[in-house]
């Protein structure tokens, strides 16, 4: 068992640490300096943290960033025994949970009174002066409502020691594991003077664009994607792997205050300023006010509802606080919520239409997808029709049928999402609705792989595989092959003009013009579009290729290792999984493609149509280190692509893992485990000097 718990650190000042370690029963010194610099990593890594995550403002290139890791994973490496919870490497815990714990909150979790409009917010006003039997006018702090999960972080004298869901308010659950791999929550609060305790009450969410990108992955990797990032970020937070949450770009931003000691705040402006004095993120300052008086809040109602669509994340309204915690005290609270803030809501940015069928798309891999057809409607500017329903559980937990009434809205400002059925409206001999167990263009039986929730067309020759790998083939990021788009691609296999990729490089401008609507320039165009793609780089075709988990970047990695598509052709799953950056399970995935004879007549086909697939050049300087493989670690003087392209063109080979095959372990500054392991293995390590002598020899 690792003994960082019994480590003990005493802030003595302002970035001054001692460490004291058991040795015994009795504590003792260790090395001063190293605990000193060790201390000092972890404050300045937080900071970076935050200018990153928080501030959106790096002050460091990720180079300078990852060498202070290296540094402070070193230190720890070396002296296990004085690694600090604080430490950023600690974020990720080992394992995963089996059920989150309940725990009570010291300071119930309560919810806002909700209100829809200008006249409300003034309504709220009058009742707060009632109360206080005041004529006089309220200062008024005025926040978005942010759309995401509450959540509250408990710091102990200055230490985050724990994270709650606001579960039914009086109990929430343990979700700390995963709290702390968001990298833009301090694990220490900035200060050499911390409270004992503090509570801070706030909003995790993951903002639009990341949102977007996360899915946008989902469906790369074959996962069903999140239907807003509301889902995503709540999804997120109940897993019960940290690695998932590490993994996933969610935000916190603190709002209020849960229960404290040690300290007093006098105020909600000044709170929020605390928080941001101590490191922990809020809001931007722009888009929060302190106003004077209820017309302020109008105001501020008024902006915010015009400037909701530019914001990084999705909102629903604004909350009004009355700023001074004495009047708070005064005003107290009814039944779960205060009487000193009220959420004024927006109007959702969404529509009432009626679901016309709901159809099942069939995907690259062969995921059955069911889509609902709506009757058009605009919704912030945009005419909507189609809206993904995800799979069976989705639509049973929404109970979404054909004919339905429903609104719909798009989930971080682009896709369609409907948020809910009118099932008053719904007619008496409606039917819930199941997905069709065969694949709806080619007619097999549908599979289900286990642990998936998604059902599969297993045919790998249907018709609707076809199109949607073609589409992928012919995509900008793959063949970019630009004049044939998803209209065309519905052509030319309906009409049976092509059957394959390869069949795209024989296709001749007569059969083009044969299709409606395509006049002669603009078949010339077609075939022009596609002859500009005859010389890929091996990264694109191997990208286009679909191979089920094989992503751009993915592709890349693969494309720089073999250098040649007959080497990828030919390699095993053991080469596969020694390259750096590629995991078993792609690895896998990879093999099940290439050992399929189908597979390997087709990408011969493609090259007998006339595609020269362009090999990474590889520089042979010598033949040096042939037969030898190096592993690197640690930070070097140059680039670790460029040292790996020297060792390649010496005809040396480059891995990702150290084992007894490994011939030499080529250590930087701050080398890690991969070193420990090279010693345990009794494998040669070189220091950056010795490589170079080896060079040279
Ligand atoms: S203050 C006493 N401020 O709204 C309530 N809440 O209905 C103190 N929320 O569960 C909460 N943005 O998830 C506060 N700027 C904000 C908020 C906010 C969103 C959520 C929060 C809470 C719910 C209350």
């Amino acid at each position: 068992m690792r003994i960082a718990l019994l480590v003990y650190f005493s802030f003595i000042s302002k970035g001054d640490w001692s460490l004291m370690v058991p040795d015994g029963k009795h504590m003792k010194k260790v090395q001063p300096n190293l605990t000193k610099r060790y201390a000092e990593l972890i404050e300045e890594i937080q900071v970076h943290d935050t200018n990153y995550h928080v501030l959106d403002r790096p002050t460091i290139p990720d180079r300078e960033y990852d060498k202070l890791y290296a540094e402070l994973k070193n230190i720890e490496e070396a002296h296990p025994e004085i690694i600090s919870e604080l430490s950023p490497t600690q974020r990720v815990g080992a394992q995963a949970l089996d059920k989150f714990k309940k725990v009570a909150h010291r300071k119930p979790m309560l919810s806002l009174q909700n209100s829809y409009s200008e006249e409300d917010i003034l309504a709220f006003d009058k009742r707060v002066k009632k109360v206080l039997a005041s004529e006089k006018d309220i200062e008024y702090f005025c926040e978005p409502k942010l759309d995401g999960l509450a959540i509250e972080l408990i710091y102990e004298n200055g230490t985050l020691v724990g994270a709650l869901t606001r579960g039914d308010g009086t109990t929430g659950e343990d979700v700390f594991s995963n709290i702390k791999t968001i990298k833009s929550i301090p694990m220490k609060l900035k200060t050499s003077t911390p409270p004992k305790l503090v509570e801070i009450r706030g909003e995790v969410l993951m903002q639009k664009k990341d949102f977007l990108k996360l899915n946008e992955e989902q469906q790369e990797e074959g996962e069903v994607p999140f239907a807003n990032p509301r889902n995503a970020a709540a999804g997120t937070i109940r897993q019960l792997d940290p690695k998932i949450a590490a993994a996933r770009p969610l935000r916190f931003y603190g709002y209020s205050l849960g229960a404290f000691e040690g300290i007093q705040f006098k105020s909600q402006d000044s709170t929020q300023k605390q928080f941001r004095d101590w490191g922990v993120p809020t809001v931007a300052e722009e888009i929060i006010s302190l106003v004077d008086k209820a017309d302020g809040a109008v105001d501020y109602y008024n902006k915010i509802k015009k400037l909701r669509k530019a914001l990084p994340f999705e909102i629903d309204g604004i909350v009004v606080k009355v700023n001074d915690y004495k009047l708070q005290d005064e005003l107290g609270f009814i039944s779960r919520s205060p009487r000193w803030a009220n959420a004024a809501k927006f109007e959702p940015d969404q529509a009432e239409t009626q679901i016309e069928k709901i159809v099942v798309q069939v995907g690259r891999t062969g995921a059955l997808t069911p889509v609902a057809i709506m009757k058009p409607v605009v919704v912030g500017g945009v005419t909507i029709t189609n809206a993904t329903l995800h799979n069976q559980d989705e639509i049973d937990r929404k109970d979404v049928r054909e004919q339905d009434f429903v609104i719909v809205h798009r989930a971080g400002d682009v896709i369609p999402e409907i948020v809910e059925v009118l099932k008053d409206k719904r007619e008496k001999k409606s039917k819930a609705y199941y997905i069709p167990k065969e694949c709806p263009v080619c007619g097999s039986e549908a599979t289900k792989v286990e642990g998936e929730v998604v059902l599969r067309c297993p045919n790998p020759l249907c018709d609707a595989k076809l199109k949607e790998s073609l589409k992928h083939f012919v995509s900008k990021r793959a063949m970019n092959i630009e004049k044939v788009g998803d209209k065309l691609i519905d052509s030319f296999v309906d009409n049976k003009l092509i059957g394959s990729y390869s069949d795209l490089y024989k296709i001749k401008i007569d059969q083009v013009l044969v299709l409606e609507r395509q006049g002669e320039k603009s078949a010339q165009n077609i075939i022009e579009s596609i002859d500009s793609s005859r010389k890929p780089s091996l990264s694109r075709f191997i990208y286009a290729l679909g191979i089920r988990f094989v992503g751009e970047q993915t592709a890349k990695i693969l494309a720089h290792h073999f250098g040649l598509l007959d080497k990828f052709l030919k390699t095993n799953l053991e080469e596969l999984v020694e390259i750096d950056g590629v995991g078993p399970k792609v690895a896998q995935s990879i093999i099940d493609a290439i050992s399929q004879d189908s597979f390997k007549k087709e990408i011969q086909k493609i090259i007998k149509n006339g595609v020269d697939i362009q090999g990474e050049e590889k520089k042979i300087s010598s033949e040096r280190f042939k037969g030898l493989t190096f592993v690197i670690t640690g930070t070097l003087p140059m680039d670790r692509d460029e040292v790996k392209k020297i060792i390649e063109s010496h005809l040396g080979k480059t891995s990702g893992s150290v084992s007894k095959k490994t011939s030499y372990v080529l250590a930087g500054e701050a080398a890690g485990t991969k070193l420990d392991k090279a010693q345990e293995l009794g494998v040669k390590v070189l220091s950056w000097e010795e490589f170079q002598s080896l060079l040279a020899e």
